[in-house]
């Protein structure tokens, strides 16, 4: 029987806990804020500290075990529309690691996208299985990664008969959506699940202007980051799942392995009022919010040296939809690099963006945001162009965007044997023929150009010295400066 979408089980109890007022013995030390020092409670509040508890115990009673968590989270199934549902207490990441861990084993194949969140690379050293990568293409214009295609998908499975999963990220952190259910058709016509990496669409399934969301895709598990754009408390996220081709008592076994055994109250609490606030009013909430971004999209788009990335990306290979409340803005044309305009938006005007790099910058608009909000950004670029003097940022990302980053070549060792085999650490001139020991991912776009057991080509060592010689940001390796590559000894 459907659910009445209206409660809140377990912010209720919690809410109970803290009028009923008890005498705690139990975890944490600070008992409900007694003893917390002056400016942790100043920073926090009391109100907060009263509520600080790890979910269980205090909050349910014996009598009542788990039934509380069990009875929000069949709220929450059904309100993303699937089987089972896990409040997640280290975001959309420990999600990843569960269904990475419940699809393979040590040796066994998954496909993934190249441009996968980095939990999903960890997850493959943690289990032992091997990566098949499809590779998006990268934005030529943007600098950004797209997304894969349904064409790419088939072909690796004709390639790889014997994977057992395919994950696919979608949206990306740029809102671009893949074709899901051209997706999930292929990989269920395989046989194996279908994995969405949903972290940035944990509203997707509330309005329908958005891009379809994963479980009506025909997804067989997904995650969403429930903190990133609706009203979950940071770290929130929810793992959903469908019973048809998962296994899932081993993934609950999973979800216990990689969850904190303590985890906070709070977090669980906000899940249960964002579940509720999307189904009540995400629709409308949502629509709201595509108004206001849409809005700022065409201001922006008028002025001079400004631009920001909108539905004509919907022409690129592997973008069947697009969230329109994302802002990615570039003013390069200005002669401003990404890291330059959000320093001008921050120190100037009090704007805090989502995320720079070399090329651009990442906004989030949600039903958080009013007009008022929206004209205070389109103000504060209208007086940042104003005030542009043309430095050398075109040119510098023209080298950027000249750079493409060289294909996936062979998976040598999986990425746990070239993980945890002795390596050293070698002058990056003489890694080619060697297999990394490391992750090396440069921004833009955020892909990475090595992952352990990958074999090294003279073609990625030029890349990553053209990388180091233009000063791209590079996250995964030991030494950032990329002077030196860690490989398999
Ligand atoms: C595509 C993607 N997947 C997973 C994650 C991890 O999510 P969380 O921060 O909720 O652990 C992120 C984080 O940015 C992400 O961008």
């Amino acid at each position: 029987m459907p659910h009445d979408q209206e409660t809140t089980p377990y912010l209720d109890a919690v809410l109970s806990y803290r009028r009923r007022g008890f005498t705690p013995f139990h975890t944490p030390g600070h008992k409900l804020g007694r003893g917390a020092p002056e400016k942790l409670r100043e920073l926090v509040g009391e109100a907060c500290l009263q509520v600080d508890l790890a979910m269980a115990g205090a909050v349910e009673d014996t009598r009542e075990s788990t039934g509380l968590i069990h009875l929000a989270e069949e709220y929450a199934a059904e309100a993303w529309g699937a089987d089972r549902c896990h409040f997640l207490v280290n975001g959309s990441t420990s999600g990843v690691h569960a269904l990475a861990l419940t699809l393979a084993g040590p040796g066994e194949t998954v496909i993934v996208p190249r441009n996968a969140h980095k939990s999903l690379l960890a997850a493959l050293i943690y289990s032992g299985a091997m990566p098949c990568y499809v590779e998006p293409e990268v934005d030529a214009d943007w600098g950004i990664p797209l997304n894969v295609t349904v064409a790419q998908v088939a072909a690796t499975l004709r390639e790889h008969p014997e994977a057992t999963a395919v994950f696919v990220t979608s949206p990306t952190y740029n809102g671009l959506a893949a074709d899901l259910p051209g997706i999930a058709a292929t990989a269920h016509a395989a046989g194996i699940p279908f994995i969405v990496d949903q972290a940035w669409g944990p509203h997707l399934r509330f309005c329908p202007e958005l891009p379809v969301d994963a479980m009506t895709a025909g997804a067989d598990a997904c995650v969403v980051s429930t903190h990133k754009l609706i009203s979950g408390l940071t770290q929130s996220a929810v793992l959903l799942a469908r019973s048809e081709r998962l296994n899932l008592r081993r993934l609950e076994g999973m979800v216990k392995m990689t969850q904190s055994t303590s985890p906070q109250a709070l977090i669980y609490a906000s899940i249960d009022a964002a579940r509720q606030q999307m189904t009540l009013h995400g629709a409308e909430l949502w629509r709201g919010a595509i108004a206001c971004a849409e809005w700022a999209r065409g201001e922006i788009a008028g002025i001079a040296g400004l631009r920001c990335l909108g539905h004509e990306v919907l022409d690129a290979e592997g973008v069947a939809e697009f969230d329109p409340t994302r802002l990615t803005i570039s003013a390069l044309d200005l002669g401003l690099s990404g890291f330059e305009l959000e320093m001008a938006l921050r120190d100037r005007h009090a704007v805090a963006v989502e995320a720079a790099d070399p090329l651009a910058i990442i906004l989030n608009v949600t039903f958080g945001d009013s007009m008022d909000d929206l004209r205070v950004l389109v103000e504060a670029l209208r007086a940042i162009a104003a005030r542009a003097e043309g430095g050398g940022g075109r040119e510098a990302a023209a080298q950027w965007l000249r750079l493409r980053p060289p294909s996936f070549t062979r998976q040598i060792l999986s990425p746990r044997d070239a993980f945890f085999a002795p390596s050293v650490a070698l002058p990056l001139a003489e890694c080619a023929g060697r297999v990394s020991a490391e992750i090396v991912t440069p921004y833009p776009p955020g892909i990475p150009v090595l992952g352990p057991g990958e074999e090294i080509t003279v073609e990625t060592v030029g890349y990553l010295e053209h990388a180091a010689a233009v000063h791209l940001k590079v996250h995964g390796p030991e030494d950032l400066s990329l002077r030196t590559l860690r490989v398999v000894a």
